[in-house]
């Protein structure tokens, strides 16, 4: 199978935000209690915190991480949280039946969040609570001194306010299951008046509507028309959430999932620009994917187990054994980010540490990389810069998801250094191994810095990494590109997920 492609280093998409290799956690399952923190673990600090965990976190060069729901933070109370940690109540958490001790709250998270070297994205609460307590939280986090909000923090020991500048209005409003469900126009309202009592702390501070819960939901897309249209000048991103799966054991299919998640980021542009037209409004809102995943493989058997469950304390939850087909499809999503990334500034990996995660723990035991800490890795560390447009002209497939689909699937982005590039490349083929011919206009004299690889052979599709082989599906140096004459030329195996560097 042959495929040839055509970038020209003047022909952008955008200008890539930073915060698009973002990440989320949330108060759930083991994320937090035995992800994050153990003190009783062989590697935490004084405060708590794995520090093989936190090895594996910094690699992936996190920009931003949201925090601390997801459907949790819409029955939570943040002031559970703060204070001598022996004297926090013990809560139920509506959201997944389970126990919340309260043992990390906002600051310990801040502190570690401070380690990771991740900026803060904090959700408020619009489910059970509203402007008021919103109010609060942000003046406990950002406000200096001389208030009761802020004079509290620092008698909690911090004297220096976090400076938390992204602030995400409740979650996943739209959904019957989130407790505090609205309707559009009622959630609109209480957003656009939360969302200006959250700026009222100070320039700079960007807030997070929700838009969607997915793209199946039956008040998709009439949801964001509605919500924006009560907050449209007052808010600056509105959220998109969606998780994926293969459950048909149709590799192709699964793969076409992301032609699928372009035309929704592409519908909810529509969305903005039509509410924008119509308010006259003079600001621009774009899209927040605050919430993106594999979600598949134990996900109707955890849906069994935390609804009869009996309020466990860090029960395991969604934990999923990620596997190398996983692994190209999120490789795969994030080139659709990059592409998209004129209107998607804000994307989370959903989520970081052992629920729907990257890095899974044992409690008390190893900490390890999942197959899609991977292609996460890579987006994150070399996908900063411009993203450049791609040209490809090569055989195309038809799947249930979408029709006329490329099997290669390309990604570019010129590095801020403007001379170096790097391309995402994907042969989706099961059996065929791509011939490439990939010509690079507009640069001079470049050359293969590095080419890894994972993948290559499609009976390996369910391979996963688990504690015991926790390296069986890990990147390896690609020998079968070259580079002459602002081309590339070669081989890209089958069933395969390659990083391009050249300089
Ligand atoms: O990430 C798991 C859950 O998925 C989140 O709590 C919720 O926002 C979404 O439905």
């Amino acid at each position: 199978m042959k495929s040839r492609a055509t970038i020209h280093r003047d022909f952008a998409i955008a200008q890539i935000d930073d915060r698009l290799y973002s990440a989320f956690i949330e108060h759930m399952g083991r994320a937090i209690y035995t992800g994050i923190y153990e003190p009783d673990h062989p590697t935490a600090n004084a405060d708590g915190f794995r520090q093989d965990v936190l090895e594996l976190v910094r690699g992936l060069k996190i920009p931003a991480i949201r925090y601390p729901g997801g459907n949790f933070v819409s029955a939570y109370k943040w002031e559970d949280g703060i204070g001598p940690q022996a004297d926090r109540p013990v809560r139920l958490d509506l959201a997944w039946r389970s126990k919340e001790t309260n043992q990390v709250g906002i600051n310990e998270f801040a502190k570690w969040a401070r380690d990771a070297e991740i900026e803060m994205m904090l959700a408020v609460n619009l489910g059970t609570r509203g402007i008021e307590e919103a109010r609060n939280f942000v003046e406990y986090c950002n406000h200096p001194s001389g208030t009761y909000w802020s004079d509290l923090r620092r008698s909690h020991g911090v004297d220096q306010p976090y400076g938390v500048n992204m602030w995400c209005l409740g979650n996943e409003m739209d959904g019957p299951w989130q407790i505090g469900h609205m309707e559009a126009k009622e959630y609109g309202r209480l957003a656009d008046e939360t969302s200006k009592a959250v700026k009222a702390f100070g320039k700079g501070i960007e807030t997070v509507v929700c838009g969607s819960s997915n793209d199946q939901m039956p008040t998709y897309p009439d949801w964001e028309r509605q919500v924006l249209e009560e907050c449209y000048e007052n808010v600056d991103y509105i959220s998109l959430h969606k998780y994926f799966g293969n459950n048909s054991r149709d590799s192709l299919n699964y793969f076409a999932k992301i032609e699928e998640t372009g035309r929704y980021i592409q519908s909810i542009g529509g969305v903005i620009d039509y509410v924008k037209a119509k308010k006259r409004a003079k600001n621009d809102i774009y899209i927040c994917f605050d919430e993106w995943n594999v979600w598949y493989h134990n996900r109707a058997q955890d849906s069994k187990n935390w609804q009869s469950w009996d309020w466990p304390e860090a029960p395991a939850l969604l934990e999923e054994d990620y596997n190398l087909e996983d692994a190209i499809f999120v490789g795969g999503l994030l080139n659709e980010f990059i592409r998209r990334s004129d209107r998607v500034k804000i994307a989370c990996i959903a989520q970081l540490v052992n629920v729907i995660a990257p890095i899974r723990t044992e409690t008390g035991g190893p900490a390890w990389a999942t197959t899609i800490y991977y292609p996460y890795q890579f987006a994150s560390l070399h996908g900063r810069g411009t993203a450049l447009n791609v040209a490809v002209d090569g055989p195309r497939y038809d799947a249930r998801v979408a029709q006329d689909v490329n099997y290669l699937d390309v990604a570019a982005v010129l590095a801020p250094d403007g001379r170096s590039i790097t391309i995402f490349a994907i042969n989706r083929s099961p059996d065929a191994t791509m011939d490439l011919d990939l010509a690079l206009h507009g640069f001079d004299g470049l050359g293969l810095i590095d080419h890894q690889v994972m993948g290559g052979n499609s009976a390996d599709a369910r391979i996963a990494n688990t504690a015991a082989q926790p390296d069986r599906i890990t990147p390896r140096k690609g020998e079968k590109l070259a580079v002459a004459d602002g081309r590339v030329t070669g081989e890209l195996p089958a069933f395969s997920y390659s990083v391009i560097r050249l300089s």
